[in-house]
């Protein structure tokens, strides 16, 4: 039994293949993202349209988090409500192979300024993402009473609005409708806060206790923030299309309290853990949770007039924190966990329905992945890098360009490393049967 697992159905988990294959494939495409910007050089960080910079960012957001994202849910949302995602064995590998072709040509695309990849790219990130969010809508109304299932719908909910904006801004790229970078700032609005901000806040609910053994969130954060957050999303759109200030401030500013809320509550409950011995995924989710909460107040001071984010160097910071120091952070701590407890659990699957149970030895956890400190360690170095590029401009993007290939890369190898030795102890198992 896995302590602190008590209502889990992992009866219900998908094939270890579909969730595998985006976790996989997602670390190399962020591994691209340092090619680029190391390619592109000091030209990145002095326009925010610099079309390198865009195609990079997306890159990062597009080809690591979305598709890791849409793994984690095919994975989480039936272990931890028992409703399956409808067609999970071809929705799948339909919207994985999609997301990472679209993210490859959009990069093309956008980068160099080849309008034919730009298309093809939101036609198929169109497609696959079009596919998955209607199948996920489906199951996670069914689980909308559980607290997990209903952030999680919140979450796909907003990759409509993300996806939708998107191409249609791709398509602007692609010169088959006016590109409307007015419409820009509310696609990055949905992206951060409603897809990234709800699916992180929904799947904490679950891996944050289980994983990293803290207490449970407070039954009123499971059940209430959220929706709080949504809302705000909602009205400061509403006020923002319709240029009525008050009201996107207002929405705004709910917007930004929930998120410091939430990474203060997560803080804490890391800070009273039951569990004393050092671990890089309790590391990066505090890496990650700061930036969420610096990022959030930049936010709002922006929203009270304080500061100008849009083309200005604390923009770009803003976008480094909010991206890599928020998300990236967070996905890297929880593929930390996630892939080798996947490989371990399938593992002893085999050998109970083998009926092998005490005959035969498989790795644990930290023998499938041992503690990805030094990772880690990279992690941290790109992420200062990138904001040090970030202020500065300039000659700093070619170190960051190549910390980021440093980060992603050694991720992936790593993810791949235990596939190789969950292959080792499959064979082994097998062949005592
Ligand atoms: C279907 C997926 C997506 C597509 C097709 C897409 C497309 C685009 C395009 C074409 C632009 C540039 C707009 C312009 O030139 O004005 C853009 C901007 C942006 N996108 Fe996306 N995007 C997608 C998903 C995401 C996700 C998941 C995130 C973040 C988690 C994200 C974050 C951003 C940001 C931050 C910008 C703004 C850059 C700036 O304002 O400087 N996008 N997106």
């Amino acid at each position: 039994m896995i302590p602190g697992a008590g209502d889990l159905r992992f009866d219900r988990m998908p094939p270890l293949w579909v969730p595998l294959r985006a976790f996989l494939a997602a670390p190399f495409l962020g591994a691209a993202a340092g090619v680029m910007l190391a390619v592109a050089g000091p030209a990145v960080f002095v326009d925010r349209w610099n079309r390198e910079l865009i195609a990079a960012a997306h890159l990062v957001t597009v080809g690591f988090l979305t598709l890791v994202m849409v793994g984690a849910i095919l994975q989480v949302l039936p272990v931890v409500t028992g409703v399956p995602v409808p067609g999970t064995r071809w929705v799948g590998p339909l919207t994985e192979a999609t997301v990472a072709t679209g993210a490859v040509l959009f990069a093309i695309g956008v980068g160099y300024g080849v309008p034919g990849a730009a298309g093809v790219g939101a036609v198929l990130l169109g497609l696959g993402i079009g596919v998955f969010v209607a199948v996920a809508l489906a199951a996670t109304w069914l689980t909308r009473r559980n607290p997990t299932g209903r952030a999680m719908g919140l979450s796909v909910l907003s990759l409509v609005a993300v996806a939708g904006l998107g191409v249609f801004l791709l398509a602007g790229h692609a010169g088959w409708v006016p590109l409307r970078r007015d419409l820009t700032e509310v696609h990055l609005a949905w992206a951060l806060a409603g897809w990234v901000g709800l699916l992180v806040m929904g799947v904490s609910f679950q891996v944050v206790p289980l994983f990293q053994v803290t207490p449970n969130y407070p039954r009123w954060l499971e059940h209430a923030l959220p929706a709080v957050a949504f809302t705000g999303l909602v009205v400061w759109t509403a006020g923002r299309l319709a240029s009525v200030g008050g009201l996107a401030a207002a929405g705004s500013l709910t917007v930004v309290a929930a998120f410091v809320v939430y990474a203060g509550v997560t803080l804490t409950l890391q800070a009273r853990r039951r569990r004393t011995l050092r671990d890089p995924t309790t590391d990066a989710w505090r890496v990650g949770m700061a930036s969420l909460a610096v990022a959030a107040l930049l936010m709002g001071a922006q929203s009270a007039g304080v500061i100008t984010l849009g083309d200005t160097r604390i923009g770009f910071l803003f976008g480094v924190v909010a991206v890599y120091g928020f998300a990236v952070s967070v996905v890297e701590g929880m593929l930390y966990k996630i892939v080798p407890f996947l490989s371990w659990l399938h593992l002893q699957n085999i050998v109970t329905a083998e009926g092998l149970v005490g005959k035969v030895k498989i790795r644990n956890m930290r023998q499938l992945l041992p503690p990805p400190t030094r990772q880690f360690a990279a992690h941290l170095a790109a992420y200062g890098l990138l904001s040090v590029a970030a202020v500065f401009g300039g000659a700093w993007v070619w170190p960051a360009g190549v910390a980021v290939v440093t980060d992603f890369g050694w991720l992936g190898v790593a993810l791949v490393g235990v596939v190789g030795r969950h292959r080792e102890d499959r064979e082994r198992v097998l062949a005592e049967t």
